[in-house]
């Protein structure tokens, strides 16, 4: 009887209008939108449960049941199982594939994206992740509107916490430890291709900083690849506290905005997006007198992002637009066109600059006095 009445619907399926089609995809628009965080959430959980690890050690296609044995729990929780993975794959982050080669049998494998959030890979994006879907961080997006309407905070994030997400960092270790090490963790992708790629920006240098160099992950690989040049990590006293040199390696605590250790060239990675312009012409100008002159050698050397950079690219100015809204969010700072590049270093009484080399989304250039 059912199965009749599903016939004798579908015959009954006429044509609806075109002004009928528009509004119901902007509906499933405007619910895609609101659904996005689901996406997110999603990937955090299966990462939480540690199944691309599970997966990857597996080493085969693993089937629903194997995964749900090897998660150890309640097995009702099968089908939910099987939902969290049925979207993961739909987001591209596992496919389905035949156990073998005559088997109907399906079984879960890794993607290229999936294989980016192991815990122990080199190059994961998994401390990224963390981060930016933490609670501490997510507190913050619920405050924006009330940001815009204040004129008091720098950033939704200090409307959230009544301090700026640099104080906040020094006063809670956990997120001062969280953020060293997804700062660390999205260097490691830069510095494999600057170290490996980009060695023509080092030449003939023998001292560098890295202002806000973190934890130290970019110079160390530096130092490593270029054993005569003595390299420094300059960051924030409790950002580098109790962290160990080597033979070309040092680090020492201070803040940017008072003096920069002097050397013959300056690292600024991921720095200048975190401050507004009038902040980022303060920096610059303080960088500037720790160097010495374009003929004898003395430049800048800034890894950000140049928005605009890759207008056919559609998921690349997605995440350039993201990173946008974060910087806005979280800093007060802001990711620049290379008009607005431009403007900060003449500003800051720089002479000229030069992109030197483009890295995906973000870009080396190299500002001389
Ligand atoms: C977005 S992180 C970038 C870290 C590193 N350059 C990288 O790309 O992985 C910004 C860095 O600037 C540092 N920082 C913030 N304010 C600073 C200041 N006033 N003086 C020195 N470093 C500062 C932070 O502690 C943090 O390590």
């Amino acid at each position: 009887m059912q199965e009749l009445l599903k016939v004798s619907n579908s015959r009954m399926a006429l044509p609806i209008g075109e002004q009928s089609i528009e509004l119901l995809q902007a509906q499933a628009h405007v619910l895609n939108s609101i659904f996005n965080y689901v996406n997110s959430m999603s990937l955090k959980c299966a990462t939480q449960l540690g199944i691309p690890d599970i997966i990857h050690r597996h080493g085969k296609p693993m089937t629903l049941q194997e995964l749900v044995d090897a998660l150890q729990i309640n097995s009702a929780k099968a089908q939910a199982v099987y939902r969290l993975m049925r979207i993961l794959t739909h987001s591209g982050f596992f496919v389905e594939e035949k156990i073998s080669g005559d088997d109907t049998n399906m079984g879960y494998c890794l993607t290229q994206a999936s294989r980016l959030l192991l815990k122990d890979d080199a190059l994961s994006s998994l401390p990224v992740l963390q981060i930016l879907l933490d609670p501490i961080f997510i507190k913050a997006w619920h405050h924006m509107s009330e940001w815009f309407e204040n004129n008091e905070d720098s950033s939704a994030f200090e409307t959230a916490y009544g301090r700026t997400f640099w104080d906040y960092g020094s006063q809670e270790p956990r997120m001062n430890h969280l953020f060293n090490k997804a700062m660390a963790s999205e260097t490691q992708v830069v510095t494999n291709v600057v170290t490996r790629d980009c060695k023509q920006v080092f030449e003939k240098l023998k001292l560098i900083v890295d202002v806000g160099g973190g934890t130290g992950s970019m110079a160390k690989a530096i130092a490593d690849s270029f054993p005569d040049l003595q390299c420094v990590v300059f960051d924030l006293p409790h950002v580098i506290a109790g962290l160990e040199g080597t033979k070309n390696l040092t680090y020492i605590g201070g803040n940017m905005f008072e003096s920069i250790p002097h050397a013959d060239a300056l690292i600024l990675k991921w720095i200048l997006h975190n401050w507004c312009d009038e902040d980022c012409v303060k920096i610059l100008k303080k960088c500037k007198e720790a160097i010495p002159s374009k003929e004898n050698g003395g430049k800048l050397i800034i890894i950000d992002m140049i928005v605009g950079n890759k207008k056919e690219d559609h998921e690349g100015i997605e995440t350039q637009l993201f990173y946008d809204m974060c910087m806005m969010v979280f800093t007060n700072g802001r990711e620049r066109t290379e008009k607005e590049w431009a403007k900060l270093f003449f500003d800051a009484g720089f002479a000229g600059y030069k992109i030197v080399y483009e890295l995906g989304l973000k870009a080396i250039i190299e500002v001389y006095p």
